[in-house]
């Protein structure tokens, strides 16, 4: 299985998912790793693995079509058979989303549908859980669809909101989970997709 992270900063999922498929936990292959920020981390570590990356501007394209068509241009190339999102900050263009129907998944740090949606990305989502009182949180993988954290819940994770816990402490908490979770749910997916061809 063919493997695409995409993202737009740190990385450090991308990480976690790159060590499992060192360490056989996850039978795939890294074949890409493409964001649209230029300065993102994890780019920087893809290179240090040796994985090909690529960046990507909508902007340096004259139309959403032509950006769409180099999409899936570089999926179809590198012979993609799951797109991972790991804090990837855009939208996915329809088309992509169409092309690839329930092979894009994504990893949010609440419990969709809460806190979830334009804006709700970093510390905010963290705030707004402390803010609400809840006194659960989690990780929730999702398939991707056009909108913004509302594709078809695939799995979650959840964890107790601890009295007095600051938004920075409950963000690197739930990160870690992600750690785990993420990796593990790929692996079902990959599993399933495994046993239906
Ligand atoms: C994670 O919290 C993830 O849930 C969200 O973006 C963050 C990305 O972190 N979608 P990293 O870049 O993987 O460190």
């Amino acid at each position: 299985m063919n493997l695409a992270i995409l993202l737009s900063g740190r990385g450090s999922n991308f990480e976690s998912i790159y060590e499992a498929t060192q360490d056989g936990r996850l039978p795939a292959k890294i074949r890409l790793v493409a964001s649209n920020n230029p300065k993102a981390i994890g780019l920087k570590t893809a290179r240090s693995c040796d994985i090909p990356t690529c960046i990507f501007d909508r902007r340096r394209f004259d139309s959403g079509k032509d950006f769409t068509d180099f999409i899936l241009k570089m999926f179809l190339d590198y012979e993609i058979d799951l797109i991972i999102l790991a804090g990837y900050m855009r939208k996915i263009p329809p088309r992509v989303v169409r092309e690839y129907d329930q092979r894009i998944i994504n990893i949010h740090p609440a419990l969709l549908p809460k806190f979830g949606g334009k804006g709700m990305y970093g510390i905010r989502v963290h705030e707004a859980v402390i803010d609400s009182g809840e006194k659960e949180t989690g990780v929730t993988v999702h398939y991707v669809n056009e909108k913004y954290d509302e594709g078809k819940i695939i799995a979650q994770e959840k964890t107790r909101v601890l009295v007095g816990e600051t938004a920075e402490e409950l963000a690197k908490r739930v990160l870690q989970i992600e750690h785990d979770f993420y990796p593990q749910v790929i692996g079902e997916i990959l599993r399933k997709t495994g046993t239906k061809s």
